[in-house]
């Protein structure tokens, strides 16, 4: 049974989900699963921050999250743009990082040779 302050907490908490998934801003999803990391995953989130860095970009978040059930095309990285469909990158690796960041977060343009998955939103 819920109290009406664990009611609350969870209201407050979905609002403030609600509030960043309409924050406009642009996220890189990295799948950070065991299977992740053992292809490179670390490297891949770390490439991207490092890239974020050097080009100053401002309102993107990076965030991680565990397995998605597609081992064999590990690393993923998914990017998703602001009213645009959400894009699965697969087998990336650090190298192709400054790509995807230069093409699809600050252009628009989809790395069409590394999707592996696209959501309409
Ligand atoms: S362990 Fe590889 S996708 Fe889940």
């Amino acid at each position: 049974m819920k109290t009406v302050e664990d009611l609350k907490r969870m209201r407050e908490q979905f609002q403030s989900q609600t509030k960043l998934r309409h924050a406009g801003g642009i996220q890189i999803i990295v799948g950070m699963g065991t299977c992740g990391i053992a292809a490179g995953a670390r490297e891949v989130m770390s490439a991207i921050l490092d890239e974020i860095a050097k080009r100053k970009l401002q309102d993107v978040t990076v965030r991680q999250t565990g397995c998605i059930g597609m081992c064999e095309k590990e690393v993923l990285v998914d990017v998703v743009r602001p009213d645009e469909p959400r894009i699965t990158y697969g087998k990336v690796t650090p190298a192709a990082v400054s790509k995807i960041i230069g093409e699809h977060v600050v252009n628009g343009r989809i790395v069409e040779e590394l999707v592996v998955g696209k959501i309409s939103q």
